[in-house]
């Protein structure tokens, strides 16, 4: 078997045509347009390339956005207060605010994360959004969850009654991608249309034991947890859907979390790294500021 590839950059791209006519909407009832704040911290070139990208895909689709630049050796405190004055419009209009992850080792990550006010955290993070999500009524969901969930539904992979494994626990994105795959429908969701959820999740981390027990079971393995070709083919059924959110620096290349080479042999659905999942991560940033933007001005 030869997996089909899930191909993230293509769906972005269309999912970021649908959100030009968003944003172009928004900008003729309000008279200006969307506006997304970064904050940036430190000189890590991985943060600064992904920041990079959520720039430019934002100015594709009709967003301003602005890159607050900070010194690897600013505090906790100082990163709050830059980002409370974000939230009083000081660097202009803010209608969603990002803190690009991670922080210096010596930052309180949670309370800065805490200071973006949680109707313009377009990450998702915040207690009351990750709270929303678990109770079912979610308003901004994190990025790469989302975007796994709509690779899901675009390619008609079901989920309802199908086992997911997860190999990660992250707050970014196990554990949230763990709620929307299991959570119930949407209200008046038609019966023939329930993509996306419904599933049984299982969620394994390092203290898991035998891993490759847990996803030959899976009818979808979803690999987040940072360690390069952690996934072999020998732990993959065969026609399951293998999704990659790892992004892994090796050799001076990018490679996931799946060993893409052998698992595609096996698995009915691979995600590439890069062109999967990354570029799906932006798309639904950007969908989440304009929802951040018609939210602040009323008009959802
Ligand atoms: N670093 C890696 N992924 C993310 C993300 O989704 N959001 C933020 N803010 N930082 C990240």
């Amino acid at each position: 078997m030869t997996a089909t590839i899930l191909d993230g950059k293509a769906l972005a791209g269309r999912i970021e045509t649908e959100l030009c006519g968003e944003a172009e909407t928004f900008a003729g009832v309000f008279s200006r347009r969307p506006r997304l704040v970064v904050v940036l911290v430190g000189d890590m070139a991985a943060s600064a390339s992904y920041v990079k990208s959520k720039a430019a895909a934002a100015g594709r689709v009709g967003i301003d956005s602005e890159v607050v630049a900070m010194p690897a050796t600013a505090s906790t405190a100082e990163l709050v207060a830059l980002v409370q004055a974000i939230a009083r419009n000081e660097h202009g209009p803010a209608d969603g605010i990002l803190v690009q992850l991670p922080l210096p080792s010596h930052v309180d990550t949670v309370a800065v994360l805490d200071a973006v006010p949680p109707d313009r955290d377009v990450d998702g993070f915040h207690p009351e959004n990750a709270g929303l999500l678990s109770q079912g009524r979610p308003r901004f969901i994190p990025c790469t969850a989302a975007g796994v969930q709509r690779m899901l539904i675009d390619a008609a992979i079901p989920t309802a009654g199908k086992h997911v494994v997860i190999v990660g626990r992250s707050d970014i994105v196990g554990k949230p991608l763990a709620l929307l795959l299991a959570s119930r429908p949407p209200l008046g969701c038609p019966p023939d249309d329930t993509g996306g959820c419904d599933a049984t999740v299982t969620i394994c981390h390092s203290r898991s034991g035998d891993i490759g027990a847990l996803t030959r079971q899976a009818d979808i393995v979803v690999a987040a947890v940072g360690r390069p070709k952690l996934i072999t083919a020998m732990m993959v059924k065969p026609g399951a859907a293998v999704i990659d959110v790892g992004i892994n620096r090796v050799d001076g290349g990018l490679v996931g979390d799946v060993d893409y080479g052998p698992v595609s042999e096996v698995a009915g659905w691979i995600s590439p790294v890069p062109g999967g999942v990354g570029p799906m991560t932006v798309a639904m940033l950007l969908a989440n500021t304009l929802l951040a933007a018609e939210l602040r001005l009323g008009k959802r």
